[in-house]
């Protein structure tokens, strides 16, 4: 198994590129099954994730055409096997994107249902309760969501919460379905936008996608077309609090700071000085932060998705955060091993008090999801000594070439087997 070594305590200083963004390439790749056409994406990331998802696809019978230096080709024209089996939804739950997109253009599909998750319980009824609406008929059977619809019917869908995946299934399947579907009460995130913007330029009828109402006009049939995958706004803000924890200097290219503004936010309340234009962000951070409290929630609000990031930057601050995490409910695995580098944390229920102490000791430390990841990196970087992590597959899942970017920003980080 491999593991990063870090030698910490250095300001991490230079320029690097973002890759696309993880979460809007997965349900993009899905949108290859609504057309018989070739779907072409470009900017899409070298990740694990994104492998499993090709994988995937190739098992159905999906053509993948073309799949080099971040673009790739996809033919659905082909497909025999719409299913997801077991072995490959455990290792990424974001496989439930299929299930839409299969139904609404095949007629039918057989998805492993997920099972828990180191973060959270992660259900997916949602989605089944959406296509239900639409006139579904789901069977769960054997573990599997068997799935039949000779021809879905739009409807009015009220979303009991706000769910980015289930919003990205059921806009896919509402594309297709006849009649108009409105998605009430749903996700607002930049990955919505993007995806809306692929499928409406396949011929998708989409109105209302980054608000919580999403109107889809049903069309016949959608067709090919090329789109860049926008870029990933967890990676950048990952470094950006990297950066800031480190009292250094970044340079962003390839970027949208639009889609980080509770980020941005929190990191400038730390006392990080950020400059921004149309794809580059510039942060300067020349002293100690400070303490900055936070709350996770649905976009707009500040993402789950770097609640761990933040926690590191707060053990190192000056004062004291309270941390809340509203949308998972496991999502605080890391803090057992940021106490292992001496970070003062306390844990009640969803809350997290965490007192900042001048600097973490390096140690060893274990991987348990892919955002604690991240956060053991940051914490390993700015950590007095060394830093070893295990089980760094997480990493490898969500972050492009992590050990090289962060080599380019001056740190001593190294990958080991
Ligand atoms: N939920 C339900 N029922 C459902 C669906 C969701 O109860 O049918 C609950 C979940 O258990 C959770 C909350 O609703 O408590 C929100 O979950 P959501 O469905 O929004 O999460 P997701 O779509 O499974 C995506 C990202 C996650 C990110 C979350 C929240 C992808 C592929 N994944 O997951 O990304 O944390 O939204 O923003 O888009 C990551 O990249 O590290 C990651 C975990």
């Amino acid at each position: 198994m491999q593991k990063l070594v870090i030698h910490g305590g250095k300001p991490l200083c230079g320029e690097i590129n973002i890759s696309g963004a993880k979460n809007a390439a997965l349900p993009t790749l899905c949108a290859s099954l609504l057309t018989n056409d070739t779907l072409k994406l470009r900017n899409v990331p070298d990740l694990k994730d994104v492998s499993t998802m090709l994988s995937l696809l190739k098992q159905m019978g999906v053509s993948i055409l073309a799949n080099d230096q971040s673009e790739t080709e996809l033919s659905a024209v082909h497909l025999t096997n719409p299913t997801a089996p077991y072995e490959m939804v455990k290792t990424m739950r974001a496989a439930i994107l299929v299930l839409g997109p299969l139904l609404a253009h095949k007629g039918e599909a057989m998805i492993s249902l997920p099972g828990g998750c180191a973060i959270g319980l992660r259900p997916v009824d949602q989605h089944i309760k959406g296509l239900q609406a639409m006139g579904a008929e789901i069977m769960i059977e054997h573990g599997y969501i068997h799935a039949k619809a000779k021809k879905l019917t739009g409807t009015r869908i009220v979303m009991d919460i706000v769910t980015v995946t289930g919003t990205e299934n059921l806009m896919m399947a509402a594309s297709l379905a006849s009649g108009v579907t409105i998605l009430e009460n749903a996700a607002r995130e930049p990955e919505i936008v993007d995806l809306a913007q692929c499928l409406i330029k396949m011929g998708a009828k989409i109105e209302g996608a980054g608000t919580d109402i999403i109107t889809i006009q049903g069309v016949k049939a959608l067709h090919g077309c090329t789109h860049d995958v926008m870029p990933d706004r967890i990676e950048t803000g990952t470094f950006l609090t990297a950066v800031t924890a480190s009292s250094g200097e970044i340079h962003l290219k390839g970027v949208r700071a639009d889609t980080l503004d509770a980020v941005i936010d929190k990191l400038l309340e730390a006392g990080a000085i950020i400059n921004s234009g149309e794809n580059w962000i510039h942060l300067n951070m020349n002293k100690p932060p400070k303490s900055v409290n936070l709350r996770t929630a649905p976009y707009p609000a500040f993402p789950t998705d770097m609640q761990a990031q933040f926690m590191v930057l707060n053990s190192v601050a000056d004062g004291t955060a309270i941390i809340t995490e509203t949308i998972f409910e496991n999502r605080f695995m890391h803090v057992q091993e940021l106490k292992r580098m001496n970070a003062n944390i306390t844990v009640e229920g969803n809350t997290a008090i965490v007192h900042g102490i001048p600097r973490l000791d390096g140690a060893g430390v274990m991987a348990t999801d892919l955002r604690a990841s991240a956060s053991l990196v940051i914490a390993g970087l700015i950590a007095q000594g060394e830093t070893v992590i295990d089980r760094i597959y997480h990493l490898d899942r969500g972050y492009e070439r992590i050990e090289e970017k962060l080599s380019q920003l001056g740190a001593q980080i190294e990958r080991i087997n």
